[in-house]
Formats: structure tokens, sequence, C-alpha cells
């Protein structure tokens, strides 16, 4: 596991692009696992300039995304495909056909899940997956006590994410109560892993899950398992971390 601290969220959004475009420029076919959320913007905003100003082709990329939510459409502005088309795609020559969120309003659900699984590995896998950590160590929409082996499912999501999103809907009803999301084990089996974090908030999850032991009670710890993980955090987001890490250049990742 390699730990980069840098001073801004600039500086980690930027190292995060230039791996990702490092993974694109070394396989133009490379499959490509994203994060939605506040965390993971700087390094889209990068992939577009990198795109618009230095030539970055992503026209034979494959993404995947890591959840979605149940009974939202790709219309609806609170849902991750929404986020994704307006914060990366609609800005990249990306083929729409090879993006892939889960399809949070598939008729049988269950069998959409296996789907998706069945879909990165008809696409040769993930060769790298950006990850955001939240406060509690949750990972894409597995929360604590998730297990570490599972694979796209199913989640309910905790009251307090549900009463967190009330403010982004009218009706209560209309507020999701279930997601879809990779699970930890299809998580793993991507090639590489790079996990962003910025700010303070942040800081008790990445000590917990750089320095802590493996646990399901914070989900996000099992990237100590991975041969290929890097973790990029700001200098808030790594106030809590004990050890020495060294400001080093990321390692590159090689696609196969
Ligand atoms: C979303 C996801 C979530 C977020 C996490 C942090 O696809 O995987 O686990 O990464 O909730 O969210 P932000 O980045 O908004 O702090």
């Amino acid at each position: 596991m390699e730990v980069i601290i840098k001073d801004s969220y600039e500086e980690i959004s930027a190292l995060a692009a230039r791996m990702i475009a490092q993974v694109v420029r070394g396989k133009p076919n490379a499959v490509v696992g994203l994060a939605t959320g506040s965390t993971p913007l700087g390094t889209y905003q990068e992939l577009i300039r990198l795109h618009k100003e230095e030539g970055l082709d992503l026209s034979g990329v494959t993404t995947f995304n890591l959840d979605e939510y149940v009974g939202l459409p790709g219309d609806h502005d609170q849902s991750y495909r929404w986020f994704m088309n307006k914060n990366l795609f609609n800005h990249i020559n990306i083929d729409p056909a090879n993006t892939h969120v889960p399809n949070g309003m598939a008729d049988d659900i269950e069998r959409s899940c296996e789907e998706y699984e069945e879909a990165i590995t008809a696409a040769g896998g993930i060769d790298i997956q950006l990850l955001g950590i939240g406060e509690n160590g949750h990972s894409a929409f597995n929360e604590p006590g998730s297990s570490l082996g599972s694979r796209t499912r199913v989640k309910t999501l905790d009251e307090e994410t549900i009463t967190d999103n009330a403010r982004f809907f009218e009706n209560m009803e209309d507020i999701p109560r279930y997601a879809i999301t990779m699970g930890i084990g299809t998580i793993m089996d991507s090639r590489a892993v790079i996990l962003l974090a910025n700010k303070e908030s942040k800081a008790e999850a990445i000590s917990i899950t750089v320095e802590g032991p493996i646990t399901a009670m914070v989900p996000a710890t099992i990237v100590q398992m991975h041969p290929k993980a890097t973790i990029i955090v700001d200098r808030p987001a790594g106030s809590k971390l004990t050890r020495e890490y060294p400001d080093r250049p990321a390692r590159i990742v090689n696609p196969t």
C-alpha cells in the first residue's frame, strides 16, 4: 500500500487524474472504475482538462461506477448516472455505450446485479478503480458490517443516509431507501485501486484504513490487502496518521 500526502485538494486530484490517464495511455481500451460524491470532482475536472488541452483520448475506455440508488431513473438529478454524465461523461470523448452505472430501475434488481458483475468480467475486469471513503469508513455503499467478500448487490441505506438525502427530494416517499453497490470483493478484484480523501472530517477514517486492523466494521480497511493500492490524501485528511509517509512520486500502474 502506498500512502501519498499532498498539500491541497488540487494536488490530490491532479495526481489521481494523472494515474488514470497513465493507465489509459498505456491501454487505450482500459476499464476504469469510478465513484461519485464530492471527493472525485476535482479528478474529473482534471481528466476533462487532460482531454481538452493535452489530447487524452478516452474513446476506447469502458467505465463501471460503484453504485446507484434504486428507484431513480438516469434522468433524475439525484441519480448517480446523472452525476456522472454532468461531471465527466458529457465533457470527454467516451462512448456513452461504454459507460456503466448500476441500473436502479431494473425490473429484476437482483438479476441486474449479477449482470453488472458479468459485464465487468466480460470487459476484462477493472484496470484501475477510483474510491472515496465515508467518515465511518464505508466504501461505495458498503457500510460498516458489510462482508469483505461481498459482490454487487442491493443494500438498505442507513437511516442517517436517508435523512441526509431528504433535502434533495420534495416528497418523503421519493427518497431512495435502497441502493445497488459493487461489493468489497468486486472492488478488490480491480487490478489497482486509488483511494482518495480530503478534509479533516476524513482523518479518523483514513487513520484506521491505513494504520488500523482490517475489519468489516470499517470496510475501507480491506485496501490493506490489495497488492496495488494507492491512498492519496490532503494534509487535513492525513492529519491523524502517525507514521512518516515520505513524499515520493506515485507508482506507475501498468495495465495488463
Ligand atoms: C460514491 C461512493 C461513496 C463516497 C463516500 C464519500 O460512489 O463510493 O462511498 O465515496 O460516501 O463521499 P464524498 O466524496 O462526498 O465525501
